[in-house]
């Protein structure tokens, strides 16, 4: 087929123009989940810029932004110290023949940090790091099956994919479900799993798209456990999207309860590319045996960004900056929404906020008020959770807060029709 001319009038926005080339040469204009065509209207495909906590489309349009990258940016766009140090090694070399001193110096700032681990090995994406998780699992325990909670989001790839789009049953015929939180659905996969239990695989919270976020319950983290001890198999706690904000030492220290491998990306670098398998010498050997690589894993700028990362991360109260914070959206908006008389249901740890209105099994409230509170400089998700950064600070969230009024009232207006 010939290829058209595209005839763009002055008219259209710089995102409209990049949707129109996008089509004709990436799938669908842009593939899964950041298809803006899932966002509520108004919602711009295309970034130019950002800085801090803030963030800018191709058309110039400034958002403070609760979405963060959808969790990597932890310390706020641009991080100085994080930039200096990635900067620093770039000028020295990126992509090397192998690892650099930085990547022994990042393993060695991972054991000290997180209790759990004696040893940490590094790739580039989250469903790296989970795959690799449970390939040193079953490599460690000589066993099979895998325990996944149902709905639980751990990667892309197809065994653990939400989409069933070019999905065999075989990639997943060794999984089995529970529900999160639900210690007796725990002990029954625990059951059906028998005497080829590998692992449980948790996510640090339960933070599944579109219904209310729930902590673990001490009981149900214990159970985990407990579980994983009796058979022999490995506890590994996907910490992709909550790690470095709930707790610098692990999502389930407070519990009392440390797994024996855990799955670290988004944070770690401040929006640089790498992932991380940290783990306890019951799993070291398993962990030297299994042939797990990439390309791009020893890169060496992801690297010296992390460090700088956990650096900041350690020395400046991170995850209390982001819940003080977290604290402020979560009681500007339960004021706002009382005000108009609508119904909303906050949940999740206030440094990872969702907010769903009540009665909107569509998500058309929801909706509207993020396009309204966009349109008035905020970037909010309706359904998924969101994050907040080191860089928001009280101002921040009180001009975001006066974004989300516009985005009530705009709901209250609808009222019926929604
Ligand atoms: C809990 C969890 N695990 C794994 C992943 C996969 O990470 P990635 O998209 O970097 O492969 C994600 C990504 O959102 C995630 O939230």
């Amino acid at each position: 087929m010939a290829k058209q001319a595209t005839v763009l009038t002055e008219a259209q926005s710089a995102d409209a123009m990049l949707r129109a080339r996008a089509r004709r040469v990436v799938p669908g204009g842009m593939w899964g989940h950041l298809n803006a065509a899932r966002l509520p209207e108004g919602y711009p495909q295309f970034f130019a810029s950002a800085d801090g906590c803030r963030v800018r489309d191709v058309d110039g349009r400034e958002y403070i932004d609760f979405m963060c990258s959808w969790g990597p940016v932890l310390l706020g766009h641009r991080h100085r110290d994080v930039e200096a140090a990635a900067r620093a090694q770039a000028d020295l070399g990126d992509c090397l023949n192998g690892p650099g001193e930085v990547m022994v110096g990042l393993a060695e700032d991972l054991v000290a940090m997180l209790p759990h681990a004696d040893w940490a090995m590094f790739q580039k994406n989250g469903a790296d790091a989970t795959t690799s998780c449970v390939t040193i699992a079953r490599a460690g325990t000589g066993k099979r099956k895998v325990l996944v909670a149902r709905g639980s989001y751990h990667g892309a790839l197809p065994w653990c994919s939400p989409s069933v789009a070019g999905v065999t049953a075989e990639d997943r015929a060794h999984l089995l479900h529970f529900e999160y939180n639900d210690v007796a659905s725990l002990r029954a996969a625990v059951d059906e799993a028998g005497k080829d239990l590998a692992a449980i695989l948790v996510t640090a919270f339960r933070h599944d798209m579109g219904r209310d976020l729930e902590m673990p319950t001490a009981e149900f983290a214990a159970a985990a456990r407990a579980a994983c001890d009796d058979a022999g198999a490995a506890l590994i706690i996907d910490e992709v999207r909550a790690g470095l904000r709930l707790d610098i030492r692990g999502s389930w220290e407070p519990l009392g309860v440390r797994p024996d491998l855990c799955a670290w990306s988004k944070a770690i670098a401040n929006g640089y590319a790498i992932a991380a398998v940290t783990g306890n010498d019951k799993f070291r050997e398993a962990a030297t045996k299994v042939f797990v690589t990439g390309s791009f894993w020893c890169g060496t700028v992801a690297m010296a960004a992390a460090r700088a990362t956990l650096k900041v991360t350690r020395e400046t109260a991170v995850p209390e900056r982001l819940h003080a914070m977290g604290l402020r959206l979560r009681e500007g908006l339960a004021t706002l929404a009382d005000r108009h008389g609508i119904a909303i249901r906050q949940s999740g740890p206030p440094q990872m906020p969702l907010m769903l209105f009540d009665a909107d099994p569509e998500v058309l409230k929801g909706r509207a008020f993020c396009s309204a509170a966009l349109r008035h400089g905020a970037f909010f998700h309706p359904q998924h959770n969101m994050f907040l950064s080191a860089a928001h600070g009280p101002a921040d969230i009180d001009a975001a807060l006066e974004a989300a009024a516009h985005g009530f009232e705009r709901v209250a207006e609808l009222g019926a029709r929604l």
